[in-house]
C-alpha cells in the first residue's frame, strides 16, 4: 500500500468511527477530581494537594480503585506513577484502559511486586473482544518505587504503543487483513487499582503479602488524557491533527530504544513460549516481530 491509500483508509476509518461528530477538546494536567471516581476501597483512594495527587491504598482488609469519568474511543493516555516501595511482594498495582461486558477490548499495564530489592514484573496484555494471552514482561532499567516515572498508553486505529518514560517498550499493529482482530470498535475507560494478589503475582505465587508491612500505598499524578471522548454513541477527538492518532509505526529512533528495552529487559513474551503454544503461536506473533 503507498502512503496516500494508508492514509486514504485510516481517514475513511475515522470517518467511520466518528462518523456523527469529530469536534475537539484539548486536556492539560488533568485533575484527579474532575477526571475519575473512587470505584471501591472505601477511604483508601485519597486526592491530595488540589487534585493534582491520588494515592491508593492496600490493607489486608481491601485494595482500592479508581476509573476515569471518560469513556474513550482512541487516547494517547498519560500517567505517572510511583509504585509500593520496600516490601511489596505479592500487591499488584495495575493501570489499564478497558471496555466493559464479555467480549470487552482491554489494554493493560500491571506491576508485579517483589521483596526489597528484588525487581518489579512490569506485565503487558492486549485483549480484543475478551480474549487476552498477549502476556509480555519485563523489569524496569530504574527503580519505579524511588520516584514518579511516566506510563503512556497510545491506542490509535493503527496501532497500540506501551510507553515507559517516552520509551516505547511494546508494540500491537492493526492486523485485521490478516483476520487479527484490532480494538477499534468499543470505547474504554482508563481504570488503575492496587490489590492483593499473593496466589500468582510474585514468582507464580511462591512469595506472600506480608501483612505486617501495610499499608501498602501507590502514588499518582500527572495524569494526562489527549483522546477522542466518547459521548452518547459519538467521538469527540481532541486534535485529529494530533500526532499520535495518525501515527502508524515507530520511527528509527522509536524502534532502536524498544529494541533496546526488549533485548535487555523482556522477561517473558508469549509469542517465544514454545511450551505454552505447541501447536504453533498465535498468528500475530508470525507477522509482526514485535507483537
Ligand atoms: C466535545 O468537547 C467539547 C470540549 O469539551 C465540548 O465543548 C463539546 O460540547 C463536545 N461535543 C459533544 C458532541 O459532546
Ligand atoms: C514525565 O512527563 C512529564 C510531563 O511531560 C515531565 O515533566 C517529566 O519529566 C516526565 N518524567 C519522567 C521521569 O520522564
Ligand atoms: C522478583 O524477584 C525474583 C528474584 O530476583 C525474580 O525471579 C522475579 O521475576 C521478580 N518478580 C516477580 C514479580 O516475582
Ligand atoms: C490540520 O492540519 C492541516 C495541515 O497542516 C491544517 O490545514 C488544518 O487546519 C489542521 N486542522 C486542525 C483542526 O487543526
Amino acid at each position: 500500500m503507498t502512503m496516500s491509500a494508508i492514509a486514504k483508509s485510516l481517514a475513511s476509518l475515522l470517518l467511520i468511527t466518528c462518523s456523527l461528530s469529530l469536534l475537539f477538546i484539548s486536556v492539560s494536567a488533568d485533575s484527579f477530581y474532575q477526571n475519575f471516581y473512587v470505584t471501591w476501597g472505601g477511604q483508601r483512594p485519597r486526592v491530595l494537594q488540589d487534585g493534582d495527587l491520588l494515592t491508593l491504598s492496600l490493607d489486608s482488609v481491601s485494595g482500592s480503585g479508581f476509573q476515569s469519568i471518560n469513556e474513550y474511543l482512541f487516547a494517547e493516555i498519560d500517567m505517572q506513577i510511583k509504585l509500593v516501595p520496600g516490601n511489596s511482594a505479592g500487591t499488584v498495582t495495575s493501570f489499564y484502559l478497558s471496555s466493559q461486558g464479555q467480549f470487552h477490548d482491554e489494554i493493560d499495564f500491571e506491576f508485579l511486586g517483589n521483596l526489597s530489592g528484588d525487581p518489579y514484573t512490569l506485565h503487558t496484555n492486549v485483549f480484543c473482544q475478551g480474549k487476552g494471552n498477549r502476556e509480555q514482561q519485563f523489569y524496569l532499567w530504574f527503580d519505579p518505587t524511588a520516584d514518579f516515572h511516566n506510563y503512556t498508553i497510545l491506542w490509535n486505529p493503527q496501532l497500540i504503543l506501551f510507553l515507559v518514560d517516552g520509551i516505547p517498550i511494546r508494540e500491537f499493529k492493526i492486523l485485521e487483513s490478516n483476520g487479527i482482530p484490532y480494538p477499534k470498535g468499543q470505547a474504554m475507560r482508563v481504570y488503575s487499582s492496587l490489590w492483593n494478589a499473593d496466589d500468582w503475582a510474585t514468582r507464580g505465587g511462591l512469595v506472600k503479602t506480608d501483612w505486617s508491612q501495610a499499608p501498602f500505598t501507590a502514588s499518582y499524578k500527572g495524569f494526562r488524557a489527549s483522546g477522542c471522548v466518547w459521548l452518547s454513541g459519538n467521538s469527540n477527538c481532541s486534535d485529529v491533527n494530533s500526532t499520535w492518532l495518525w501515527q502508524q509505526q515507530l520511527d528509527y529512533a522509536g524502534q532502536g530504544q524498544m529494541q533496546w528495552v526488549r533485548s535487555n529487559y523482556m522477561t517473558y513474551n508469549y509469542c517465544t513460549d514454545f511450551e505454552r503454544f505447541p501447536q504453533g503461536f498465535p498468528p500475530e506473533c508470525y507477522l509482526s516481530l514485535d507483537n
